[in-house]
C-alpha cells in the first residue's frame, strides 16, 4: 500500500461504508447521470435508473451520507453535473433538475453549498444558416432555441437543451467523399455513418 494514495475499485455505494471516517482528503467525481448514458448492464449503476425521485435519488443519498463521513472536515468535494433532459420514451418533456438534486442531497447530508461554474459543453459550431432536421423538415441551424425539436442521431425527435453563441470563429469546409460539405469550426467532432446521406428538398445533407 502507498502511504500517498489508493486506488479502490468498487461498487462506490457499498465500499464507502466500509472505509474509516475522516480519511479521504478530497472529493471529485461526477455521478451517473440518470436514463442519459448506458455506463454499464449493472443494476447497481445510477445511470440505469430513469426514475429520478425514486431509485437514482436513493441511492445518491446513501451516496452522500457516506462521502460526508469519510471526508476530512473542512474539505472540499468538486462535483461535475449536468442538467438531464426529460425522455419523451417515459412519457416527460422539460428537463429535471439533477442538479438541484445532488445539492438539496448533499446539504442534507451536512456538506455546505459555496458555488458553481457554468461549463459550457459544446463548444462545437456549424455555419449559420446550415440546415438540421426536425420532425417539420429542415430549418437552419440559428433558427432553433431551447425547447426546440430537432431530429437526434438516433433518428428520434429530441428537445434542444441548450443554445451556446459562439460569436466570430475560424470556419471550415469539410467536403466528403461522395462531394457534400459542410462548414464547421475546426473543433466540430463527426461521427461518419456512410450509409446516411439524405437529400431534402433538392439540397443534399449528409448526417455525420
Ligand atoms: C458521469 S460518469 C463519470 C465518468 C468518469 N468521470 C470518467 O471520466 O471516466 C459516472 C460513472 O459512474 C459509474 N458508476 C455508476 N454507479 C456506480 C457505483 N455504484 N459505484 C461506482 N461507480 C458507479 C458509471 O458506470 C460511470 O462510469
Amino acid at each position: 500500500m502507498n502511504t500517498e494514495f489508493e486506488i479502490h475499485n468498487e461498487d462506490c455505494i457499498e465500499h464507502m461504508a466500509t472505509m474509516e471516517p475522516s480519511s479521504v482528503d478530497m472529493s471529485i467525481f461526477s455521478p451517473p447521470f440518470p436514463s442519459v448514458y448506458a455506463y454499464t448492464s449493472s443494476e447497481r449503476d445510477i445511470g440505469n435508473s430513469e426514475d429520478f425521485k425514486g431509485d437514482a435519488k436513493l441511492h445518491l443519498s446513501f451516496f452522500f451520507k457516506q462521502l460526508v463521513r469519510i471526508i476530512k472536515p473542512g474539505r472540499v468535494v468538486v462535483v461535475h453535473i449536468q442538467q438531464i433532459p426529460r425522455m419523451k420514451r417515459s412519457g416527460e418533456v422539460g428537463l429535471f433538475d439533477f442538479r438541484g438534486l445532488n445539492i438539496r442531497l448533499a446539504e442534507r447530508a451536512g456538506f455546505v453549498f459555496e458555488y458553481d461554474w457554468m461549463v459550457r459543453k459544446n463548444p462545437q459550431a456549424l455555419k449559420n444558416g446550415t440546415g438540421v432536421l426536425t420532425p417539420r423538415g429542415y430549418v437552419e441551424i440559428d433558427s432553433l432555441t431551447i425547447g426546440s425539436e430537432v431530429i437526434g442521431s438516433n433518428g428520434k425527435p429530441t428537445t434542444v437543451v441548450g443554445v451556446w453563441p459562439h460569436f466570430e470563429k475560424q470556419m471550415y469546409r469539410v467536403t466528403f467523399n461522395d462531394g457534400s460539405f459542410v462548414e464547421c469550426d475546426g473543433d466540430h467532432l463527426w461521427t461518419v455513418n456512410k450509409n446516411a446521406i439524405r437529400y431534402a428538398s433538392g439540397r443534399r445533407f449528409t448526417n455525420a
